[in-house]
């Protein structure tokens, strides 16, 4: 009920459509409600008698409310199709807004199959009801009761035979309905299981052609389709069940009413063609009933829909803004005080009480063994989550307190694993600066050692990525990344791991680009070679969350086993200076 009120709320701008619409099928039904008595009369008093004008009047009358039936079925399914396509349209809007707003704790307790699932399918299913409700939730009822009316009023030999059928209809009906909402949930659940494995294979098609897991992978996928296939079955095959159920019921009535009405019409007691009307209005009135269990079968299976769609809407997004957020530009002084980081459902810290300091324009270096939190304490910056514990100062105010489009407008984060998307890559680094200059390009480009590869490629900078940006190496990738960080000029930047597919050369010319042209920028460099990061003014030694170790690459040799460790391993494992 919660669901249905909130959605109705996107209704407002199809108030008129919405009201116009069953308007329309009232014309409709009121004029399908006409016919048969038209007939009735046309046949008793006109043709009976040998009445040619007035079977011609009758005639007349027919053709004129055909007429009108037609006028309001068509402008009701027109407004319906309008109101219920906008709306459609607005709530996949929202959706979509409200998904962008997720951090990564959302997107996982929802996992991405289901919130596709909720944006396409259940919105569809929502969208259907509620044309259905426009078109036919009127038709269906009306068209039921002023069939009951009507032969109440000009066929009461033959009513007995509704008190019979009407209450069996409606039982069977009933629960009909109620089962559908039952298994169409079940269905909407097996989809979204289809949905989630689709998108998780497509996405690591590589690993899996990779690994030949596909026979694994499409026995996995077989398996889920298997549950979809059976509980769609089931669904359809009980739901299917009520046509020709109903069809029996009102074939025995037909039967009783041709008997009831053979013999009364011999006794003179009944026209033969209120005997037609009736069998007409009994088929009227099975229309009607089931036009509405149709809708109401709709609109269970679309309740369940509606609640789905609903819970992404309302959930709360675990990154929230301060209320008078700051957006003062940034200096860059960063200061950690006891910061601890707990993954939503893990039992353990991923980060222990981390505390350090760093002025504007300094350059950090992280280093520890894989699994150490050296990516998750970086991800804290431009709070893609927020710590768990302690608190981070950004220039002496808490991080929390800044507008998320101040701080993120001022932080340059290239992520782990390079990511760029489908389109230009000077769109794609266009994302860290929409404004860039041609000029601002070119130096960003070469600073991260990438004008040289770009100039090769035959488009240049109109070179068109693919999905994933496949048609690039894993080099190349990182290099846009960095450029797309560089180009916004930010007060702090991150690079994690970003120089790792880079041949040592083409590091130092970035580290050096780095410490000229951003001298201004605080600077975060996670690394797994000490000779990344050897320069930096302050490097953070971590070992399983916590830090073991802080100061520059001197002091820590003179003093830190664990750095001292890190460092004989290299040596001797000869990676480079
Ligand atoms: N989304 C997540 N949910 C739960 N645990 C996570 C998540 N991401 C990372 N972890 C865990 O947090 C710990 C730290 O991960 P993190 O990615 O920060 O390590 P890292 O130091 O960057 O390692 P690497 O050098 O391999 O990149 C790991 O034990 C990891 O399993
Ligand atoms: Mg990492």
């Amino acid at each position: 009920m919660q669901a249905i009120k909130q959605l109705g709320g996107y209704l407002g701008p199809y108030k008129f459509f919405t009201l116009i619409a069953p308007l329309l099928m009232v014309l409709e039904v009121t004029m399908d409600l006409l016919q048969p008595t038209i007939m009735q009369h046309m046949i008793d008093t006109g043709i009976a008698n040998g009445d040619n004008p007035y079977v011609l009047k009758m005639f007349v009358w027919m053709l004129m409310s055909a007429v009108f039936g037609l006028v309001g079925g068509i402008g009701c399914s027109y407004y319906s199709s309008k109101a219920a396509i906008h709306f459609a349209s607005d709530v996949r809007q929202s959706l979509y807004e409200k998904m962008m707003t997720y951090s990564a704790k959302e997107r996982d307790a929802f996992t991405t199959g289901k919130l596709i699932t909720i944006l396409t399918s259940d919105v569809e299913s929502v969208q259907r009801a509620f044309m259905m409700t426009l078109r036919i939730f009127v038709r269906g009822p009306l068209l039921f009761i002023g069939a009951v009316i009507i032969v109440f009023v000009t066929a009461r030999e033959l009513f007995s035979i509704l008190l019979i059928i009407v209450p069996l209809l409606i039982i069977a009906m009933y629960f009909f309905t109620k089962y559908s909402g039952v298994l169409y949930r079940r269905v909407q659940e097996a989809i979204d299981g289809v949905n989630t494995k689709l998108q998780e294979n497509l996405a690591g098609i590589r690993v899996v052609k990779a690994f030949r897991r596909e026979t694994q992978q499409i026995e996995q996928f077989s398996g889920l389709n298997d549950t979809l296939t059976k509980r769609f079955i089931t669904a359809e095959q009980i739901v299917g069940v009520l046509v020709p159920f109903t069809m029996f019921v009102v074939n025995l009535g037909i039967i009783a009413a041709l008997w009831l009405g053979a013999i009364k019409v011999e006794a003179g007691t009944l026209k033969v063609g209120v005997i037609l009307a009736f069998i007409n209005y009994l088929t009227i009135i099975l229309n009607g009933l089931m036009t509405s269990s149709m809708v109401l079968m709709q609109i269970a299976r679309a309740i369940p829909s509606g609640e789905r769609i609903v819970d992404v809407l309302n959930k709360e997004v675990a990154v929230k803004e301060a209320e008078n957020a700051l957006t003062a530009p940034i200096q860059g002084a960063i200061d950690f005080q006891n910061v601890s980081y707990r993954y939503y459902e893990s039992a353990e810290d991923v980060l222990k009480n981390i505390t350090f300091s760093v002025k504007p324009g300094q350059t950090v270096g992280l280093i520890g063994k894989t699994g150490s939190g050296k990516s998750t304490l970086v991800k804290l910056l431009p709070r893609l989550f927020d710590p768990t514990c302690g608190e981070i100062y950004m220039d002496g105010k808490p991080l929390k307190d800044y507008a998320l489009s101040t701080l993120r407008k001022h932080i340059g984060y290239t992520s782990q694993k390079a990511l760029l998307f489908s389109g230009a890559i000077d769109q794609n680094i266009r994302l860290g600066k929409e404004d860039a200059t041609s000029v601002e390009l070119q130096q960003a480009l070469e600073a991260a050692c990438a004008t040289e590869f770009v100039g090769r490629l035959d488009k240049g900078l109109a070179y068109e990525l693919s999905q994933g940006a496949t048609n690039l190496s894993g080099g190349q990738k990182q290099r846009l990344a960095l450029t797309r960080a560089l180009v916004r000029q930010p007060a702090i930047l991150v690079l994690d791991d970003t120089t790792s597919a880079l041949d040592s050369a083409s590091e130092k010319h970035v580290q050096q680009a780095i410490s000229h042209q951003y001298n201004d920028t605080t600077t975060f460099i996670v690394a797994s070679k000490i000779a990344s990061i050897q320069q930096a003014d302050l490097i953070l030694v971590l070992d399983d969350g916590e830090i073991v170790g802080q100061g520059t690459h001197q002091q820590l040799l003179q003093n830190n086993e664990f750095y001292q460790a890190i460092y004989a391993s290299q040596q001797k494992a000869g990676v480079h200076q």
